[in-house]
């Protein structure tokens, strides 16, 4: 059967990589979350001091660009995919609310942009691979045999990164993170590059009523019509 290239693109906390991931074990393609990469970018960041009163030192970070280094690995015993950044596991670190709040600044940085769509490319040289993210389709991967567009109102995506977090073993506040949606979605519709948009191409889905269960087999039944073109 031919491989192909799967771009899953949309608003944040949608559950693109839930249903991305589970995609990916199905047909036996390796899944790629690229909004890791710009959270590890963030928690770098972080770490080495360059946010001050929330505001980026650009030029330290373009300075240290090519210093970081983000791979994957699978965990040992769930086989899920961990983030790595320069060698260390950093999967739950980029999960917290202050790299959310930090990430959409360094994902609007041009430099960061282009540094890590490299690295992404790379990932799909070999297709087979299953991508979410905010410009996958559009920008990294416009030749993608399978676009898919995910939204679902702000306030059931609140609801689902309250959970998340919970589920995690931390108290989050409801209210912060409904506001941190909503930021973040202004920052990712009006950045100047690659902003959050649908593809011509895409196909919308709106699964703010849907179950877990309900989009992966909505996905199968999308990825099947693809290969059997
Ligand atoms: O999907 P996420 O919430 O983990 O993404 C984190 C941030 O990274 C989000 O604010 C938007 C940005 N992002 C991006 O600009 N381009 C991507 N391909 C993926 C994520």
């Amino acid at each position: 059967m031919k491989k192909i290239i799967i771009a899953i693109d949309g608003y944040s906390s949608c559950g693109k990589s839930t249903m991305a991931k589970a995609l990916a074990r199905k047909i036996g393609y390796l899944y790629f979350d690229s909004g890791a990469m710009y959270r590890a970018v963030a928690l770098y960041c972080m770490q080495q001091g360059f946010i001050v009163d929330g505001n980026i030192d650009v030029e330290r970070l373009r300075a240290a660009m090519s210093e970081i280094k983000i791979t994957f690995t699978a965990d040992g015993v769930t086989g899920n995919s961990l983030t790595v950044l320069n060698g260390v596991v950093v999967e739950n670190e980029i999960r917290s609310l202050e790299v959310s709040q930090q990430v959409s600044r360094v994902a609007a940085l041009d430099f960061v942009r282009a540094a890590l769509i490299d690295q992404q490319r790379e990932m799909g040289k070999a297709k087979g691979i299953v991508m979410d993210g905010r410009d996958i389709g559009t920008t990294v991967f416009p030749e993608a045999e399978l676009k898919i567009f995910v939204t679902a109102s702000a306030e059931v995506r609140a609801r689902r990164r309250y959970d998340e977090l919970v589920a995690r073993g931390t108290t989050p506040d409801y209210n912060d993170i409904l506001a941190n949606v909503v930021e973040r979605d202004h920052l990712d519709l009006t950045r100047e590059v690659s902003p959050l948009r649908q593809a011509e191409d895409a196909i919308l889905l709106d699964n703010g009523e849907m179950t877990i269960e309900g989009q992966l087999e909505w996905l199968c039944e999308e990825y099947k019509k693809c290969v059997e073109e």
